[in-house]
């Protein structure tokens, strides 16, 4: 199951329901607007109605599949999804030949030469951009970076132009395809020092406009520990307050992200624990899920992780402990 939650209508951020083949989101009661979210979501949706292709650029964790997705439902149009990735021709965007279809045509009256003309046809098959061009949908492109750059290299003119070029079909007459003026675009990237991530070309970055984001602020993150995974506030308050203040101990100042935050909401929720220090199921629980994004901060080759995240969990939970809270502070 995927994180914005296709096939999962009771945990999607987004309803996706599909009519006629095409894809179309809803607005959903588990999305989050807070004043922040708010502003940035309707920032996107006044650039895209004045026709400007929109870029979220942030790190992992950071919303951007998610905000893609809830600001294209209140564009009201279909939405074509394409995830980057590093396979990509420019085939797979715009389609390809598809076989061939062939007739045969059997001359009856000169019997004495049995003529036969052959002809072949190729079947050309759209594929997800040039449909999307055609119909005016919503195009989000997430991680739109994993793809090489000359793969992404027709969107170029889409986006310019409005005019789709398809090379390999103008023998037939239909080598460019007018962009229907509905159409719209949403990019989401991760930065480029992700493994996996390509350079993007300055040409297609200079046709959009890129927002850059980071972790939501502390409100944002409590309301979205709430809303999906169904802990409750006080507990969801410790949770974000754990996970924050992790970020500035770890060697990447991004993780953990809110990610955790759910995952370790969800499973309190499920084990009817509550996020306290004297909780050992909760500390337990933070331990296995943080652990990872803090391993690597060592001592004589021991992770100091575990012993870190207990000392914060001791910090956040117990702040009546004002000299444990002073000592993890001064660490
Ligand atoms: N506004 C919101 N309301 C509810 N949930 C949200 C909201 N923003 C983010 N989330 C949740 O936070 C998690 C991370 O969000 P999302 O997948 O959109 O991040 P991302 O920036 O696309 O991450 P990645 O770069 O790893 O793909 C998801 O579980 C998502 O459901
Ligand atoms: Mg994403």
């Amino acid at each position: 199951m995927s994180d914005h939650g296709f096939g999962s209508a009771s945990a999607a951020v987004v309803r996706i329901s599909s009519v006629d083949d095409a894809v179309w989101p809803e607005a959903s009661e588990t999305f989050v607007a807070t004043p922040e979210v708010k502003e940035l979501a309707d920032r996107t949706l006044m650039y895209l109605q004045a026709g400007y292709p929109v870029h979220f650029s942030g790190s992992a964790g950071t919303g951007k599949t998610t905000l893609a997705l809830h600001v294209a439902s209140n564009l009201g149009r279909p939405v074509t999804l394409i995830h980057g990735d590093d396979e990509f021709g420019s085939s797979d965007l715009l389609g390809s030949d598809q076989g061939y279809r062939k007739s045969k045509l059997v001359d009856n009256f000169i019997h004495s030469v049995l003529k036969t003309e052959e002809e072949m046809k190729t079947l050309w098959m759209d594929n997800r951009l040039t449909t999307a061009c055609r119909n005016g949908d919503t195009l989000i492109y997430d991680e739109f970076t994993r793809s090489r750059p000359e793969a992404n290299n027709a969107l170029l003119s889409v986006l310019g132009e409005h005019i789709l070029n398809l090379p390999k079909l103008r023998r037939t007459g239909s080598g460019y395809v007018e962009v229907h003026p509905e159409f719209r675009a949403i990019f989401t990237s991760n930065p480029e020092e992700y493994a996996g991530v390509h350079k993007t070309q300055d040409a297609l970055m200079d046709r959009l406009i890129t927002i850059s984001m980071g972790h939501h602020d502390r409100a944002t993150e409590i309301a979205i520990t709430v809303a999906r995974s169904g802990v409750l506030e006080a507990d969801a308050e410790a949770i974000v307050d754990i996970v924050r203040e992790l970020r500035g101990i770890g060697v990447n100042n991004h993780r953990p992200t809110i990610r955790a935050c759910i995952a370790i909401g969800r499973i309190l929720a499920r084990m009817q624990a509550r996020a306290r220090w004297d909780d050992a199921a909760f500390r337990m629980v933070c331990r296995d899920v943080l652990n990872t994004d803090t391993a690597k901060v060592t001592r004589g080759g021991e992770s100091l992780m575990p012993q870190k995240i207990d000392e914060v969990i001791q910090k956040v939970c117990a702040p009546q402990r004002k000299h444990l809270a002073r000592r993890v502070g001064g660490a």
